[in-house]
């Protein structure tokens, strides 16, 4: 469930903190596993970053449903989640959120027939300065417009 090369990933997370404190590394760890993982979490995964970090597998399974940035059901290669709080929501979200649903024609939730694209609507992720705004992977994309839209998702791949 855990590739040797994912278990280095998260061994240079666990080094960050003192000893005996790997518990630390979690969320580094689901989303370095989610990686390898079609962008998912399963029950296995989530058991088996538990057994890794040595933590009660309840505890790993409430950080893993506690953040939007972990995919608890078959996800695209890529996850667009998109800001739908506040600010973004006055810069005109919904409307942008209509438009990637046009385009991908998938709701928010889905995923693209090719597997390539999901869609989650999220809370603040604290850019509300270039708002309306979503993130892709680690990356923040800003003051979206439809054609910026577009431009994108023409590089996904
Ligand atoms: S309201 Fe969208 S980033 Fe803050």
């Amino acid at each position: 469930m855990i590739s040797d090369k994912a278990k280095e990933q998260i061994d240079a997370w666990i080094k960050k903190y003192p000893e005996g404190r790997q518990s630390s590394a979690v969320m580094e760890a689901l989303k370095i596993v989610q990686a390898e993982n079609a962008n998912s979490l399963s029950a296995e995964a989530i058991q088996a970053v538990a057994d890794y970090l040595d933590m009660p597998r309840i505890a790993v399974q409430e950080v893993a449903t506690f953040y939007e940035n972990y995919n608890h059901k078959p996800a695209g290669k890529h996850t667009i989640r998109i800001c739908h709080n506040i600010s973004c929501m006055l810069n005109g979200a919904d409307n942008l959120i209509d438009y990637l649903e046009q385009k991908l024609g998938i709701r928010t939730g889905e995923v693209t027939k090719d597997g390539l694209i999901n869609v989650k609507k999220v809370e603040c992720l604290g850019a509300c300065v270039g708002a309306p705004m979503f993130q892709i992977g680690d990356k923040y994309y800003e003051n979206l417009t439809e054609k910026k839209i577009d431009e994108i998702l023409a590089t996904l791949k």
